[in-house]
């Protein structure tokens, strides 16, 4: 699994007993689902740049040192000149190939511990940088995803492993990549198409899968659904987005367990429904699979990519409730994320049609 950078405490400037000012944050280094903390020792470098035109104000080492759950940094004194000034602060690995964001080109390139960028702080307006974090991830040599996440445990306001593991899918069967024996899949990402492709996304969290594919691919119009609770930071990462020619990106609160809104996309029909680290829950189970039914029985040809780490054996009731549904298995596919101690991780992502 991989790990990620998370403010406990946002930064802020403070004033030292000297009269100058230093840039001070709390973090830790943690799983999506926020239940273990990075085990190994690991190198990093703290960066303060300017909110406008990122250069670089202050820089320092920082060791995190495996088996502890929390790690101050502290960045000073700041010279005059940048009081008052927005900045932002940036925890990448010491060793990792981040050059301004984290690369998901390839599986080898991934880092164990994805790098944070803060909110601006330091302006007029507040010394305290706002409770959320940014990733910034290299699709492929043109996207660029910038994704913000909230610091809080959230876990509908989090990037989790299986969306970066379907991000990197979704970029190599659009690149042409031959990762996938599923042909259906494939030819649906071909990027020359007579009609746009239309996609949902269920439990989008902060949208990084839909966000991504509407930026890879053209003609390609996605709409982002989960629970009221998400409307804020996915709107601000929609915002943020540049989707490809002709795609566009839309939010929709959608609760599995209620109907389906007779509005729900224009035209009435998709080609492909989204889903990803959404099993987990297990008595959220038949709601999904129930939802993920009605949707296939407005759009007999759309295609389920599902994509889910296995995290205990309840899950696995997903497959049968899939099956009880005349939902069919068309493929599973599988990406590997680092883990620590050179290990790493399995994503599964399975394709589903009628
Ligand atoms: C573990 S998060 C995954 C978020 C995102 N897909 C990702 O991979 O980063 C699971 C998501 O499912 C959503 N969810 C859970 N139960 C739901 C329900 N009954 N209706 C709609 N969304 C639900 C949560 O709000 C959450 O955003």
């Amino acid at each position: 699994m991989v790990y990620y950078i998370r403010f406990l405490k946002t930064p802020r400037l403070q004033k030292q007993k000297t009269g100058t000012l230093s840039a001070s944050a709390l973090i830790c280094i943690t799983t999506d689902l926020g239940d273990a903390f990075l085990a190994q020792d690991e190198d990093l470098v703290v960066t303060l740049r300017l909110a406008g035109n990122r250069k670089a104000v202050c820089q320092g080492p920082l060791q995190w040192q495996g088996g502890k759950r929390e790690l101050p940094v502290a960045l000073g004194p700041l010279t005059s000149s940048f009081v008052r000034q927005l900045m932002i602060m940036e925890i990448t690995l010491r060793d990792s190939q981040t050059v301004g964001s984290d690369s998901l080109l390839n599986q080898r390139e991934i880092p164990l511990v994805i790098s944070g960028w803060s909110a601006p702080f330091g302006g007029p307006q507040s010394d305290v940088a706002e409770k959320i974090v940014e990733r910034r991830f290299s699709v492929n040599q043109t996207v660029h995803l910038s994704i913000w996440e909230e610091t809080g445990n959230s876990i509908a306001r989090h990037i989790w492993d299986a969306a970066v593991a379907s991000v990197m899918y979704l970029q190599q069967l659009i690149a042409g990549d031959q990762i996938s024996s599923n042909t259906a899949l494939s030819t649906l990402l071909q990027s020359e198409r007579r009609s746009p492709l239309h996609v949902i996304e269920l439990g989008s969290g902060c949208g990084i899968v839909g966000i991504a594919l509407a930026e890879l691919l053209p003609q390609c119009s996605v709409l982002l659904t989960d629970l009221p609770e998400v409307e804020e930071i996915v709107s601000k990462n929609i915002a943020a987005a540049q989707p490809a020619r002709s795609s566009d990106l839309q939010y929709r609160p959608l609760e599995w367990e209620e109907e389906l809104p007779n509005d729900l996309f224009k035209p009435p029909t998709v080609d492909l429904i989204l889903v990803s680290d959404c099993t987990y829950n297990a008595d959220s189970l038949p709601a999904l699979v129930s939802v993920l039914s009605r949707l296939v029985k407005l759009s007999p040809h759309a295609l389920i990519l599902v994509a889910l780490k296995r995290r205990h054996e309840s899950e696995s009731i997903f497959f049968n409730l899939m099956k009880s549904a005349g939902l069919e298995s068309l493929s599973t596919d599988r990406m590997n994320l680092p883990s620590q101690y050179d290990e790493c991780d399995e994503i599964e992502l399975h394709c589903y049609g009628r």
